[in-house]
């Protein structure tokens, strides 16, 4: 381990013993302490998923790039493994940016971008004046990595893109390497970029696959191109989009252009823009094939520039869970939850049919857990379910028939998201709650609502049903907390 890792692994250990528990994830991945922003290098190797993350260990706030390191055998039991990469080296001395990660015939090797402000002084630059580039480290065990020697193995972006320039997805397509990335075309459009490669270290430019038009924005962050139930899908993470009605709502958007992707001439056709999840906080969605031949996904779940109450507590981010995605017959990407998420399920602590008309308090402190929702709902307005998270404030998530939406309102400023939705007979909703996050997923997958939000007591489970009587189906499971039941080696010590 270098020094830099030694100096960051030590105030890791130190900032756990201090942390406060009441919103730390039970079983999210999040840092062991201070700062986690994207998903990077979500892959297998050697035998176990491996999720690294952009992450600062000396502050809840975001600063110099590290990556992370988690790793699973089962996408579900995750486990801290240590600082994958620290910054600091020349061509990546402000931070080692988003990318990814593949198992190059037994070398495991990430591909990151180097973020170089061009001022002298970090801490007094200018951030919108830097450098980017792209650069490797590799591993034998999964665990150490060496940056190789000859980085920055792309210097510079090509002459019609600006230094907007970084988060490289790569992959491998009939014996050569792929990558794409994000970058501000020269002429003010965002663009995913194209390079290939025989050996990872030497890559030629193929040109832009697809870019923006007027509505996508100005940059493409955190790209991810890859072929899923016959169509081809760029996942981008836009900067600069617009809101319009309930849509693009949040500070960035993360969305997909489903389509066709052509290795001859190296474009995209594709449909229009839609935002990949409806809730609040979710960003920079990066996606693997498992062994099972599975597209998995996962991202930050938290956006720039919101309000991260947990920052007091000594640590800031968590990712989402991770989901399995597929394209619909019209084009339509789907997520759910993955298969094994249900070994997570401790306790069957509620399981009720009811009729409901008004509101129904079930008493039941849901804590962190998983509630299954099915609600025959003729007739009514307005049907769901409400967390009372404490101090008169509620989470609340409803079918509105007379808007035909999902909502989900987390009350305080902008605390409302809305989603086109077309429950048929019932609705059905399978949601997952953490300390300080809700996932909410429909049973089609067409519409999943994340946000994060900050309880004062263990949140209590409300059902109702406006305008008509709905006959409501509710289980609800109680979760295994993964970081402590499970063992973990690493110091992630909240013990309060
Ligand atoms: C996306 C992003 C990436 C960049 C990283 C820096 O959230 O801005 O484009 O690589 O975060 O932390």
């Amino acid at each position: 381990m270098s020094d830099n890792a030694s100096a960051a692994e030590a105030e890791l250990g130190r900032k756990g013993w201090k942390m406060n528990p009441r919103w730390r994830p039970s079983y999210h991945i999040t840092a062991p302490a201070g700062w986690l922003s994207d998903p990077n290098g979500v892959s297998w190797f050697a035998g176990y998923y491996h999720v690294f993350y952009q992450h600062y260990p000396y502050s809840s706030e975001w600063g110099l790039m590290h990556w992370g390191h988690a790793m699973s055998p089962d996408l579900v039991h995750w486990r801290h493994v240590g600082i994958a990469l620290t910054p600091g080296d020349p061509y990546d001395k402000n931070g080692c940016y988003s990318g990814s990660a593949v198992d190059n015939d037994g070398e495991f090797t990430l591909v990151y971008t180097g973020h170089n402000f061009v001022e002298p002084d970090p801490l007094t630059h200018d951030r919108a004046r830097f450098t980017q580039n792209q650069n490797i480290a590799v591993s034998r065990d999964g665990v150490n990595f060496v940056k190789y020697a000859g980085n920055p193995v792309i210097a510079e972006p090509p002459p019609d893109g600006t230094h907007h320039f970084r988060d490289p997805k790569v992959w491998r397509h009939e014996g050569a390497w792929y990558m794409v990335l994000g970058n501000a075309g020269v002429d003010g459009r965002a663009r995913a970029i194209l390079y290939r490669s025989a050996d990872l270290r030497n890559w030629d430019y193929l040109g832009p696959l697809a870019e923006s038009d007027a509505t996508t924005g100005s940059m493409w962050e955190c790209p991810d191109l890859f072929e899923l139930d016959g169509r081809h899908v760029l996942a981008i993470s836009p900067i600069g989009m617009k809101a319009v009605g309930d849509d693009n709502l949040n500070q960035h958007q993360t969305g997909s252009l489903v389509g066709s992707f052509d290795y001859s001439t190296h474009r995209l056709s594709h449909g229009t823009f839609s935002e990949m999840d409806r809730g609040h906080d979710f960003y920079a969605i990066q996606t693997t094939q498992d062994p099972d031949g599975r597209r998995i996904g996962i991202g930050w779940m938290q956006m720039w520039d919101s309000a991260m109450p947990e920052q007091v507590d000594g640590w800031a981010g968590a990712l989402t869970l991770p989901r399995e995605l597929h394209v619909t017959e019209d084009n339509h990407l789907t997520m759910q939850p993955v298969a094994e998420l249900e070994h997570l399920r401790v306790d069957l602590r509620m399981s009720r049919q009811v009729s409901v008309g008004g509101e129904l308090d079930t008493g039941l402190e849901v804590g962190t857990a998983e509630i299954l929702l099915d609600v025959q709902f003729q007739g009514a307005q307005r049907v769901g379910f409400r967390l009372d998270i404490g101090d008169q404030r509620y989470v609340t998530v409803c079918w509105d028939e007379a808007a035909g939406k999902l909502e989900l309102d987390r009350g305080g400023v902008d605390g409302v998201r809305r989603a086109p939705f077309a429950p048929g007979d019932a609705l059905r909703l399978r949601v997952f709650v953490d300390r300080s996050s809700i996932e909410v997923f429909t049973d089609s997958g067409l519409v999943t609502i994340t946000s994060r939000f900050y309880p004062s007591h263990p949140p209590t489970l409300e059902l109702f049903s406006d305008g008509g009587v709905s006959q409501f189906s509710v289980e609800v499971f109680s979760l295994q907390d993964i970081w402590h039941d499970a063992g973990n080696g690493h110091p992630d010590l909240e013990t309060g």
